[in-house]
């Protein structure tokens, strides 16, 4: 899949794009055969435990994308500009991009912002792919008065519409929706031409994306109401920690099938020799 490929997409068949930040992770999601693994800021909360994803920098994101690459050889990543890379000093940011690139994505995700169609422009110009992303923007959400739905009344859905179609016009190669009515997110993706990719944005998107963590049932402190939960997997674990304690307790683990033996010949031969 490279990015004219997925462009190539809208129309034809659904796209679907889940977050990885391990290789052991990238690994299940490229042999499900997911169109794109984005390596998102969600890192912050999900993998690190921190309040907001804006506390997330390039650094940590750059180091979870080569790990990422490693189990996902072969799929096309996105790398999720963390904020300080580009809204902080937008001068920045097509060398922060690049190093997105060096590290193995196709392209990289800008979220909306007033100064977002500029540094379009310059990626674009610099020649690496954007996605863009707007309606809920979660490195701004707490500034534009909380993280709800965006485009709920007329003036805040026609704003929406102009911003996709900007991001289009600017060249990006699809756009992410994030909690936007599903009356508008149709709208807006039977007016563009590039995908577009939801989530809590309704059925009638090009694409889904979810955060891994929240679909496999491993994230316990939020779960947003357009989360889907398709396992179980922190009381899978949970109740595998809880087994191993138990059974080290019992004296149960390990038993012999995990244990090392030498020949009753040779034990002799070290107990003969014990003083
Ligand atoms: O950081 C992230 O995981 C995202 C997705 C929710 C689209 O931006």
């Amino acid at each position: 899949m490279n990015i004219s490929q997925l462009k190539d997409l809208k129309n034809k068949r659904k796209i679907t794009m889940l977050t990885a930040y391990d290789f052991a992770t990238a690994n299940l999601v490229e042999r499900a055969g997911i169109d794109i693994i984005l390596i998102g800021d969600s890192l912050a909360n999900v993998v690190l435990g921190l309040d907001s994803t804006t506390q997330v920098g390039m650094p940590e994101m750059l180091h979870h994308t080569r790990a990422v690459r490693r189990g996902a050889p072969n799929s096309l990543l996105i790398g999720d500009m963390p904020y300080s890379a580009y809204q902080v000093d937008p001068n920045q940011a097509t060398a922060n991009a690049l190093q997105f690139i060096e590290a193995g994505c196709a392209g990289v995700k800008l979220e909306w912002f007033p100064g977002c169609a500029d540094v379009a422009t310059e990626l674009l110009a610099a020649k690496i792919p954007v996605m863009g992303h707007i309606g809920l923007t979660p490195q701004t959400a707490e500034k534009l008065g909380g993280f709800k739905c965006r485009g709920k009344d007329a003036a805040g859905a026609l704003k929406l519409i102009q911003e996709a179609s900007l991001l289009e016009k600017l060249g990006c190669f699809a756009i992410v929706l994030e909690c936007v009515p599903d009356e508008i997110a149709a709208l807006i993706t039977k007016k563009l031409s590039i995908p577009t990719i939801g989530i809590g944005a309704g059925v009638h998107c090009d694409g889904q994306v979810l955060v891994i963590n929240d679909l496999l049932g491993l994230f316990e402190r939020h779960t947003p109401k357009f989360v889907k939960k398709y396992a179980q997997l922190s009381q899978d674990i949970f109740k595998a920690i809880t087994d191993f304690k138990t059974e080290v307790s019992l004296g149960k683990f390990p038993g012999p099938q995990h244990s090392f033996t030498i020949t009753e010949e040779e034990l002799k031969k070290i107990i003969e020799h014990e003083p």
